[in-house]
């Protein structure tokens, strides 16, 4: 029977992968430092799967993870694009070298087929929407580098060592489980986390840019999908994964005072360096390659997600 490695398995993504590969009743080691993942993201998949701690700075130890696996899905990395810009050095390390230590321990224990969590960060701000797979990259920031050169290792791996590599660039995705209370939270957990306190929050810039945001169910689709697609269609190829639709920071926050009853107006600030203006996918390439199809939409994700901090968070309520 095959066996799946869920790297970062704790964290937002890793833990909702791990979840579903369960369910579907496959064999699952799970791997994690709890740098940035939670144990209580798996404390309701305990036993269910195996956990090994690994830190994927660590080459030996993640040989040893890599051992006997069929399929990895590739989600341990140091998020946050501002975080980078703070600590590149950190950042750097956890998602260039880390990524390079799981491929060299794919290629030793012969894994067939690695999915790896990309970033459309990797387009940076040039002209064109909606972004497509075959505009070059100009990546801004130190953490859209790091992704993109993970991507390209990827590839590098299909070509030169025939792992059937698929890079999967997620559009920010939000949705249940996100940690709401760092200052590098993904915008959607914040915002919805400082609502619920009677918090005013603060949009950078304008408010008018705008992002893809992706509900979570919808990545977990499209990497189970990517899992099972024929290899001459995903193998050494990059995807976005996204609604391919925009909603400006303004709206977002519309939405959400309304949906949390939140009548204050945000606080504006100066423009966050590294930021990007629009993000705007095409999804036409993974639809075409693997049926990808985000089922759930941007509204109903967002009603989903509140729903689940109001249940999550109840005593943090103002
Ligand atoms: C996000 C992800 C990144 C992923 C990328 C592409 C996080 C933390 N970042 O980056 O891992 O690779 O999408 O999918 O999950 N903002 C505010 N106020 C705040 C916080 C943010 O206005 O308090 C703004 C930011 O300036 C930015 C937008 O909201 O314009 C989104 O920010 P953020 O949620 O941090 O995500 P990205 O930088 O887009």
């Amino acid at each position: 029977m095959a066996r799946y490695l869920v790297t970062g398995c704790a964290g937002f993504i890793g833990s909702w992968i791990t979840q579903a590969l369960i369910e579907r009743g496959e064999t699952v080691r799970g791997l994690d430092n709890f740098e940035t993942g939670k144990r209580e993201n798996l404390e309701h998949l305990y036993g269910k799967f195996e956990f090994v701690p690994c830190d994927l700075r660590d080459p030996e130890a993640t040989i040893r993870a890599c051992e006997g696996v069929d399929f990895i899905l590739h989600e341990a990395a140091r998020p946050s694009v501002f975080r980078s810009l703070a600590d590149p050095r950190t950042s750097h390390t956890a998602n260039i070298d880390g990524t390079f230590n799981l491929l060299e321990g794919a290629r030793l224990a012969g894994v067939k087929r690695i999915v790896y969590a990309a970033s459309s960060s990797a387009y940076g701000n040039q002209p064109g929407f909606p972004r497509r797979e075959s505009m070059v990259p100009m990546p801004i920031a130190p953490y859209p580098v790091q992704k993109l050169t993970g991507e390209f290792y990827m590839k590098s791996y299909w070509q030169i060592y025939g792992i059937e590599t698929v890079s999967l660039r997620y559009f920010n995705i939000f949705g249940p489980r996100q940690v709401p209370n760092s200052p590098y939270s993904a915008v959607m957990a914040k915002f919805i986390f400082q609502m619920m306190r009677g918090e005013r929050p603060t949009i950078f810039g304008s408010g008018e840019h705008s992002r893809d945001f992706t509900y979570i169910e919808n990545a977990v689709a499209a990497n189970l999908q990517a899992l099972e697609a024929a290899a001459e269609k995903v193998a050494g190829r990059v995807f976005n994964v996204a609604c391919g639709e925009r909603h400006s920071l303004n709206e977002t926050f519309r939405i959400l005072a309304e949906l949390l009853d939140f009548h204050e107006p945000p606080i504006y600030a100066e423009a966050r360096k590294g930021d990007i203006e629009t993000s705007e996918a095409d999804i036409s390439a993974a639809r075409e390659a693997f049926g990808y199809d985000p089922g759930v939409s941007f509204e109903e994700g967002l009603r989903r997600t509140v729903e689940w901090y109001k249940a999550q968070y109840a005593a943090v309520a103002a």
